[in-house]
């Protein structure tokens, strides 16, 4: 059999494009069928910008939308980043020139996944992205190809290495967001602007694409609930210690006889969860479906090597004519996403309390709580130096969003309350 050469272009030589670029320099022939991948012409923003490999001899693109649509690559990589501007024209002029696309980046996906898969199907092109959600674990792959025979009816994880990375360390130190955030940034786990990942933002993207995978509609990102980890306080994380609960930035996606919800908030899990026990910058999903029950998934988020290995996977499938849709159906019969009102969730929470020192507090509180319907599991109160008040901790068995929020409105209404209660979610998986 002759030995096929395919000629690779890449846009976007950060992280993730010069370990790319570095793997196929050193291993043309990964791909299982013994054809080569070589990059042959390249795209980024500073042409003198020293990369891992020596790229003088590769053809250089100012533009990426020019490379995308050149007729001298065979597959079009996109990692530059971002859902729209140079990233989202180059991977449209790419699938409107007929060329296979692989990319790595999540908010172009999870933003303008359909219509981007509508160009793709109707050019005939593979568009791939198994990258853009856990890096270098294959998230995309286990729900595309391997748990068609399933129906999922849940995922639950962690999806963004930084937060994760964060709450650990708070955690183990006892040290507030912003002193451990600035560590993170020092370290290089952190952006300078850390709002997409700290704000829950990246993870919401990423829960949207797997929605979508999971439950063959269309990815939705409009419609997700998000809640960063920015107003995690340290006290929450010591109390929730205390009830036997980790907080974790949970990335979550259910689908009910109501349609879909997507979320994203910080919640706590208990102590021996593997979510709970998942540390430092690890990713990890739990997904759940009626006939092979659970599945954990766990490993590495992000990172030059593992990020490049998932997109030189996507490469090996484009090189071996593996053609599936987009997301689980073809793009032009994808079911519209109907997303979940928030309200209509029910589930276990957390309520911190900062209240007054003075007798008839907890009366006070408990009588608030009977009256709005909530049902306490558990109760613990915890003088906490320096805390302003006296910390009153609980959890609730089951219970709709609608009336904890409700609870919450006339819990602060009370004046033995110095704050608006905090809410954390329990995790359901
Ligand atoms: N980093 C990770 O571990 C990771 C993990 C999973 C997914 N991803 C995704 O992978 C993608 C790339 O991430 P990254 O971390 O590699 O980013 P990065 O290190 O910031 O690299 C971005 C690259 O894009 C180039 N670029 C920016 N604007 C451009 C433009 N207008 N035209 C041409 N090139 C341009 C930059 O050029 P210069 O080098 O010349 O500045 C740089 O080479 C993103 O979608 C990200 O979400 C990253």
């Amino acid at each position: 059999m002759t030995q096929k050469t395919w000629r690779i272009g890449v846009a976007g030589l950060g992280t993730v494009g010069g370990g790319l670029l570095q793997f196929l320099s050193d291993r043309p022939d990964f791909a299982p069928a013994g054809d080569r991948a070589v990059v042959t012409a390249v795209s980024a923003r500073n042409r003198s910008r020293p990369r891992p490999v020596d790229i003088s001899g590769l053809a250089w693109f100012d533009d990426p939308v020019a490379l995308a649509s050149s007729p001298d690559i065979d597959i079009f990589v996109e990692l530059v980043g971002g859902s729209d501007g140079p990233a989202k024209a180059a991977v449209e002029a790419a699938l409107k020139a007929g060329k296979p696309v692989v990319t790595a980046n999540k908010a172009l996906i999870a933003e303008h996944g359909a219509e981007l898969a509508v160009l793709a199907e109707t050019a005939g092109v593979p568009l791939l992205f198994e990258a853009a959600v856990m890096g270098g674990t294959p998230a995309v792959k286990m729900l595309r190809e391997a748990m068609v025979g399933d129906d999922v009816s849940a995922l639950a994880g962690i999806l963004n290495g930084t937060c994760n990375f964060i709450l650990s360390e708070m955690e183990a130190k006892g040290r507030g967001f912003k002193e451990v955030l600035a560590d993170a940034q020092a370290l290089g786990y952190a952006e300078a602007d850390p709002t997409m990942d700290v704000g829950g933002f990246d993870a919401a993207h990423k829960i949207s694409i797997l929605a979508a995978l999971a439950f063959g509609c269309a990815p939705n990102y409009a419609a997700a609930e998000i809640e960063g980890i920015d107003q995690v306080e340290q006290l929450d994380i010591t109390l929730a210690k205390d009830l036997g609960y980790r907080i974790r930035l949970i990335a979550s996606t259910e689908k009910t006889d109501d349609g879909v919800a997507v979320r994203v908030h910080p919640s706590l899990v208990a102590f021996g969860h593997p979510l709970a026990e998942t540390r430092g910058a690890t990713n990890a999903l739990f997904i759940e479906g009626s006939r092979i029950g659970r599945i954990f998934l766990q490993g590495p988020g992000a990172g030059a090597g593992p990020t490049a290995a998932a997109v030189a996977a996507d490469i090996a499938d484009v090189m071996t004519a593996s053609r599936r849709p987009v997301f689980q159906s073809p793009a032009a019969i994808l079911a519209p996403f109907i997303a979940v009102a928030p309200t209509r969730r029910v589930g276990k929470a957390y309520l911190r309390l900062l209240v007054k020192d003075q007798p008839g507090v907890i009366a006070a509180v408990s009588e608030t709580l009977a009256g709005s319907g909530v049902s306490i599991d558990s109760f613990l109160q915890k003088p906490v130096e320096d805390a302003g008040g006296v910390p009153i901790v609980l959890t609730t068995h089951a219970i709709a969003e609608s009336v904890l929020t409700d609870a919450i409105d006339r819990l602060e209404r009370l004046d033995v309350v110095i704050e608006r209660p905090r809410l954390l979610r329990i995790a359901r998986i």
